[in-house]
């Protein structure tokens, strides 16, 4: 702008310069026109003007093109700087935002898991006390059940005392039920784990729930998609559906819908790092949605603890979802929850998808038609009531008893026996030596004898099996006809292979 300002007044100088000249002595010329040496002479100097004008007009204009050239330099250079400036700074702003995400799901995750060791805490707790009494407790039920199966056959075939003994039966069985449910918190409890297709679960579930739910709540259930197989306790997975359904139920007091849905799905690494145990992997996710009264945030929070209930005295016990919880931990899933106050609630229950090709058959729970057989029995158990149940047992299916209430008694019947002796029965909690030190002092003595073990709960199943070389491991409470087909399977079976195996229901 600044040189073709100078360039334009420059000309007009120039050109107003090179006229005046002229002019001028054109003029005097004219006047004088005989002079035609001052004539050459103006036009000379006239000529020079020009030049001389037209050179410093050169070296000016060149002078503020050079400075022009600087300054958009010097701008340049500070523009690019002010970019590169603003790069770091954008650079620096997106490394903060990113670190500062990372600590916020880092805390959000410890957070969570924080949580859940309080809840397996919790659950420890009830499970030390449950697993305190369901040693005597098992062994009381497995007598009743014992003999409400050994009794019928006492009694004539048209006694009145049948039907009673039938109810002795399913009050037992209900019992048994009833402290399964409770041992689920004692870790302890060995799970009778099978390969389990959820959808017909479900189905199963619902025949029996529809009795349960009122005729103005719309109960439907949505199970497309791929068959989908999870490893479970069908009685655990039974338990959780009810759970969650009754719950749904209870949240519908005037009425709604209810929808009980399965799907598989894959969980990431990011989802699984807030839950302690959980691989990422295919899932089998089964949800619970409800259109209830829903869950304030202060509910939600405390839901899973065992005895938390919002639900009158007599109503709630607080032990639905803790059950839930616990179940799905052991199976290495998790559950989640949404819900809207006075909109409703979907539970989610995410349990790993099984491989349906390298699980092989799952362990039947089924009691078999039980068989009869000579070979001879020591039976150590130190309940009376049991040991005598299970003698007579034996005794009616053929068999020969010798029986102690101790492994030391054990130990000097095995010792005084003029005839080998076949098989061990022992309780694996008994005082001083335990079932399975005993059955290893044995098997040394004689590596040919069999070793069924019984328990209520094993602390440590796999080292207690492998101590033994047990060839199998009875749970209490089982029947009559359990005990027998199972002590006749490992009598009948080609040398021993430890393994673990499932009592009756
Ligand atoms: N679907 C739901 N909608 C609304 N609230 C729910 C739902 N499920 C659970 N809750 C709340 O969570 C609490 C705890 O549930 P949980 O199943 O553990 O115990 P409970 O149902 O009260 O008693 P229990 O199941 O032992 O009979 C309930 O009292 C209720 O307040
Ligand atoms: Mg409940």
């Amino acid at each position: 702008m600044a040189v073709r300002a100078a360039l334009r007044i420059a000309l007009v100088y120039l050109v107003l310069a090179t006229v005046w000249i002229l002019a001028s002595d054109t003029l005097m010329a004219w006047l004088i026109p005989d002079d035609a040496q001052r004539l050459q002479m103006s036009m000379a100097k006239g000529l020079f003007y020009v030049v001389v004008t037209a050179a410093v007009l050169f070296v000016m204009v060149r002078a503020q093109m050079h400075n022009l050239d600087g300054e958009r330099a010097r701008v340049q250079s500070a523009h690019d700087s002010i970019v590169a400036q603003d790069l770091e700074l954008r650079a620096a702003l997106y490394e903060k935002q990113r670190l500062y995400t990372e600590l916020e799901a880092k805390s959000a995750r410890s957070q969570s898991l924080e949580a859940q060791l309080r809840q397996s805490q919790k659950m420890e707790g009830i499970g030390r006390l449950a697993g305190g009494v369901a040693h005597d407790f098992n062994n009381m039920l497995t007598v009743i059940l014992g003999a409400t199966e050994l009794l019928p056959d006492e009694l004539p075939p048209q006694s009145p005392g049948r039907s009673l003994v039938e109810e002795i039966q399913k009050a037992a069985e209900r019992c048994a039920g009833l402290t399964r449910q409770l041992l689920i918190f004692s870790r302890k409890q060995v799970a009778r784990v099978e390969l389990l297709e959820l959808q017909p679960q479900v189905v199963e579930a619902r025949r029996m729930l529809e009795r349960l739910i009122g005729e103005d709540i719309q109960f439907s259930t949505s199970l497309e998609g791929p068959t989908a197989h999870v490893r479970l306790d069908p009685i655990h997975l039974q338990q959780l559906i009810v759970n969650l359904v009754v719950n749904a139920r209870d949240a519908m007091p005037h009425g709604g819908s209810l929808l009980v849905s399965t799907e598989v799905r894959a969980v990431d690494a990011e989802l699984c790092a807030g839950h302690a145990g959980v691989v990422q992997g295919p899932f089998v996710v089964l949800s619970v949605t409800d259109t209830g009264c829903g869950m304030s945030p202060e509910v939600i929070e405390h839901a899973f603890e065992p005895f938390f209930t919002t639900k009158p005295e007599g109503k709630g016990t607080g032990l639905g979802l803790a059950t839930v919880w616990e179940i799905v931990h052991q199976a290495s899933g998790f559950v989640t929850v949404e819900s809207v106050v006075d909109r409703g609630t979907t539970f989610r229950v995410f349990l790993p998808l099984a491989d349906v090709r390298t699980t092989g058959s799952a362990i039947g729970r089924d009691a078999a038609q039980a068989r009869r057989g000579t070979e001879r029995i020591l039976l150590v158990e130190d309940e009376e009531g049991l040991r005598t149940m299970i003698h007579h047992t034996l005794k009616r299916r053929g068999y020969t008893v010798l029986e102690a209430k101790n492994a030391g008694e054990a130990l000097l019947l095995s010792e005084q026996s003029q005839e080998r002796i076949d098989l061990l029965l022992a309780d694996v909690v008994m005082p001083l030596l335990r079932g399975s030190q005993l059955a290893a002092r044995l098997k040394e003595i004689q590596p040919s004898l069999k070793v069924v073990l019984m328990t209520g709960y094993v602390e440590d199943l796999e080292a207690e099996l492998a101590h033994s070389r047990a060839d199998d491991l009875l749970l209490k409470p089982f029947s009559a006809d359990v005990l027998t087909e199972r002590i006749r399977n490992v009598l009948d079976a080609p040398p021993p292979t430890p393994r673990i195996a499932a009592g009756a229901g």
